[in-house]
């Protein structure tokens, strides 16, 4: 990577939710020497936002404001090649996040984003992979809460058990919070294109390479009860099972058989009931434009849960791990899941492919895959807790 470029990190979508709390976190806990900008195509609001950090850290340094527009590609280029790594929040991605992927890709600047769409990530997957793995680009999605609990709680977990034999996880979550307007958008919007989710990721299943003499699958269990688990248990369908998996092809050291399974934890059936309800009745009306518009206005984008409200959110995420007769449970766990930790995963992967020494790799890369230990490191020395609670035995 070029170190004559002029920022580490570019930022954008800062004026947004997410982005405006992962803006803070950089301006509380990068180093002083971080090269920085913030991005938006609204230039007033970059100027507050930059008046908000500089009230708010103890050496706020010199935040240069970029001005570019998901839709002007070239003002895209401009950016993309000024910085080594470029974060964006703007979301939905199905929707506006094309542009900014191959701004990247083209550029060899590495990409980080908040996405949790499946299409998304196999569509760019499909359209620019390539390119990136030829300029060196590395392409991380995936890097709040969906993903990173889940991909590096099962890295993590897969470390506590002996090498070269095959290894079985299995994720455990619960969590309590509540999402921003950019979040909803995101999910209804998902909600409406299954037909293009299918697409995408059966073109990519039919050209990307499978790890040789070693397989790699995932686990489908139905619901049920499990005393264990202090409750119902759910397979949850999200695009984290999805990473997982691909951390495991990538990675030798999830040995010769590896498998995950990816489940929500809830104390009552009546919970399970309501959420299948609620998740169905949404499903139903996202897929035509006139009921999709009247779901969508029911919250506004650029809305989020309030500091009060975040301060109550949690979230938990149990491994149980089995491999070459050992079994070892473990746990990740932090508070505010979609917002306050989101925003602390994001901007540490961010920090972490700007200033870690990691592996060489190139192309759409997952977190554990592109940052393994340096970005667990660094979450855990910034108050995100991975833990073992039973050790191999
Ligand atoms: N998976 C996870 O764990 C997780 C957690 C949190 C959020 N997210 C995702 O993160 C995304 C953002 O959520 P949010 O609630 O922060 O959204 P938000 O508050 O609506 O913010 C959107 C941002 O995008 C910017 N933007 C929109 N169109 C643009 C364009 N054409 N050019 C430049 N900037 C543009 C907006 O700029 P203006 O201010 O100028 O309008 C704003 O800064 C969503 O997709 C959400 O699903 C994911």
């Amino acid at each position: 990577m070029t170190d004559d470029r002029p920022y580490d990190i570019v930022l954008l979508g800062c004026t947004g939710f997410t982005g405006g709390l992962t803006a803070e976190y950089l301006a509380q806990h990068a180093p002083a020497d971080l090269r920085w900008a913030l991005a938006g195509r609204n230039r007033q609001k970059l100027e507050a936002l930059r008046d908000r950090l500089r009230d708010l850290a103890d050496r706020p340094g010199e935040i240069e404001l970029l001005e570019t527009d998901l839709t002007d590609r070239a003002s895209l280029d401009r950016v993309a090649g000024q910085t080594k790594v470029l974060i964006t929040t703007v979301g939905p991605y199905a929707l506006h996040g094309e542009p900014v992927v191959a701004a990247c890709a083209a550029a060899g600047t590495d990409y980080v984003d908040l996405t949790g769409e499946p299409e998304f990530v196999d569509r760019m997957w499909n359209l620019h992979h390539e390119t990136a793995v030829r300029t060196g680009a590395r392409l991380v999605h995936c890097a709040g809460f969906d993903s990173i609990p889940h991909d590096l709680g099962a890295y993590f977990t897969v470390q506590q058990l002996p090498e070269g034999v095959p290894i079985t996880v299995q994720g455990y979550v619960r969590a309590g919070g509540a999402v921003s307007g950019g979040t909803y958008h995101s999910a209804v919007n998902a909600f409406g294109r299954a037909r293009q989710t299918v697409q995408e990721a059966k073109k990519r299943r039919a050209r990307e390479p499978r790890p040789e003499g070693r397989r790699v699958h995932g686990i489908k269990r139905p619901v049920h009860r499990d005393a264990a688990q202090g409750g119902w248990v759910v397979p949850l369908p999200t695009i984290d099972p999805q990473i997982v998996l691909r951390s495991a092809r990538a990675l030798e050291r999830y040995g010769p058989d590896f498998s995950y399974g990816h489940y929500m934890v809830a104390k009552r059936a009546t919970t399970v009931g309501l959420l299948g309800v609620g998740l169905g009745a949404i499903g139903l009306l996202a897929q035509t434009k006139p009921t999709r518009d009247l779901l969508l206005k029911v919250k506004d984008q650029g809305d989020g849960p309030t500091p009060a409200q975040r301060a109550k959110h949690w979230f938990r995420v149990r491994f149980v791990g089995e491999g070459g007769g050992k079994r070892v449970v473990t746990k990740v766990s932090g508070g505010d899941p979609g917002y306050d930790e989101t925003a602390r995963m994001l901007a540490e992967t961010g920090l972490c492919l700007a200033l870690d020494d990691l592996p060489q790799t190139a192309g759409q890369v997952t977190t554990a895959q592109a940052m393994g230990d340096a970005l667990l490191a660094r979450l855990q020395r910034s108050g995100l807790t991975f833990e073992v609670l039973e050790p191999a035995a």
